[in-house]
């Protein structure tokens, strides 16, 4: 269990983790001393030169095609993956046994709302569970955010994820207020964090753009402070134009201070809700579509097949990139439904099998959309592989890459994954490989950052008192 400042708490049969990140979310590990009593150490038996940092042993790399089927070593030096083969003959001056399981580039939140998390109940519950009540409630919670508040909590939440093998997040800031307080906090939280966890912060109007004339000045003001992306939520515009011109404004802001494009879009269940259109049309005419990320789209799930399978069509003449969130859709979406009642997820299985780019993120940590959720991104996928009934085998493997390498692909990481040459980010998971790692929701025994042990997580043991 881990309490809400990221720190462990062994209680019952939960996993037990123990990361070496200060309360102010600085890095104070120096590696190796992190717990004693489950401290990695050298094995004697291996020649005792030591040319390695750390070298992870006989570990299944996930997406290193030379070595696919085998068990490798890993070599970490300077920060950097120096060294993969079947074997490593010289020793690290750390050295972590693997045995058999496997060694995955980290987690990529690619959907969260770090200035909101953590605020579930307060000032009061969600009792009905809308999208709309939620907005109302944070618009209450929001008169009392100071900048303290918002780095303590973003930190929390970012420690849950560490500990769980995000090294890759993308938060969204409100940038609906006045002070633009959340947004500078959160630009203090990524300084940081930077030595163990990369932040991208979207410019998010949570009330729209045009509903008050004062916030078209404020998200220019969060791209020149330095927001890397710009958000929007056409649907929340106070008319169907005013969301046209929401979308026609973002790509121009986008253009010109050279960011990223992620629009909550069409997050209803409204089949008339036809916002991805006007994304994909401009997408298509600017071609920034590999820039440009369309969140939610929950709608897609609503819309009748002639108009969807149009739109797919058109899907192919770009390559925008989608974010689902199947944990917040299946509970926000449908609430107005009698029965039967819509999943309100867009369509996954679809989008994937057409080859666009899809991600999954979190969206919420116990907040006044969703009073649950601990940051990990295996509950998201397992989400996803029901909502979306992906639970093929090559379904549920699909799920694991909209975690890593296709949230890698939405926020522009470069150098992700696991290669000679790349930045030593990566994870040990108790799996033996993708499809398990859903199945059992694994711990992460082990999280590296930037080459560094940043946490370690011990899974759960059960002991039994039967006679
Ligand atoms: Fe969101």
């Amino acid at each position: 269990m881990i309490d809400l400042d990221g720190n462990a708490t062994n209680s019952g049969s939960n996993p037990v983790v123990n990361n070496s990140l200060d309360n102010s979310g600085n890095n104070a590990l120096d590696c190796p001393n992190i717990n004693p009593s489950i401290n990695p150490s050298i094995n004697p038996s291996i020649n005792p030169d030591i040319t390695y940092d750390l070298v992870l042993r006989q570990g299944r790399a996930i997406g290193v095609a030379e070595f696919a089927g085998q068990l490798v070593d890993v070599g970490i030096a300077g920060g950097k993956i120096v060294a993969i083969a079947p074997q490593l003959a010289n020793a690290g001056a750390m050295e972590i046994p693997v045995e058999g399981q496997i060694i995955s580039p980290p987690f990529v939140e690619s959907h969260i709302h770090l200035d909101s998390a953590l605020t579930s109940g307060e000032p009061r519950w969600n009792e009905s569970g809308t999208l709309f009540e939620g907005i109302e409630i944070w618009g209450e919670r929001k008169q009392s955010l100071t900048l303290e508040d918002i780095k303590d909590r973003a930190i929390a939440a970012l420690k849950l994820q560490a500990s769980q093998g995000v090294l890759f997040v993308r938060s969204h800031a409100d940038v609906s207020e006045p002070q633009l307080l959340a947004l500078q906090g959160l630009l203090e939280v990524q300084a940081a964090v930077k030595d163990w966890i990369t932040l991208q912060l979207v410019a998010f109007p949570q009330d729209g753009i045009y509903s008050k004339p004062a916030n078209r000045e404020l998200i220019e003001e969060a791209l020149r402070l330095g927001a890397d992306v710009v958000g929007g939520i056409p649907h929340y515009e106070l008319t169907r134009e005013n969301g046209v011109q929401s979308v026609q404004r973002i790509f121009a802001l986008a253009e010109q201070y050279d960011k990223l494009i992620d629009i909550h879009c069409d997050e209803i269940d409204d089949d008339q809700s036809r916002f991805l259109e006007v994304m994909v049309a401009q997408a298509i005419r600017t071609g920034m579509g590999s820039r440009v990320s369309a969140s939610h789209t929950t709608a897609f799930g609503s819309y009748n097949n002639a108009y969807a399978f149009k739109l797919m069509g058109f899907l192919q003449r770009t390559n925008i990139n989608f974010i689902a969130n199947p944990l917040i859709n299946i509970t926000l979406q449908g609430r107005t439904d009698t029965y039967p009642k819509r999943r309100g997820v867009t369509r996954v299985k679809e989008l994937w099998q057409q080859g666009q780019n899809v991600s999954l993120g979190n969206d919420c940590i116990q907040d006044p959309w969703y009073n649950f959720g601990t940051g990990s991104m295996l509950d998201v996928a397992l989400m996803a592989v029901h909502v979306c009934q992906m639970t093929g085998r090559k379904e549920v493997e699909a799920c694991y890459d909209m975690i890593t390498v296709n949230g890698a692909k939405t926020l522009s990481i470069a150098d992700y994954g696991l290669g000679v040459g790349k930045p030593a980010n990566l994870i040990v998971l108790d799996a033996i490989d993708r499809f398990t790692a859903i199945q059992k929701r694994s711990v992460a025994k082990y999280v590296i950052s930037q080459g560094k042990l940043i946490s370690q997580t011990t899974p759960a043991q059960a002991h039994f008192q039967l006679s």
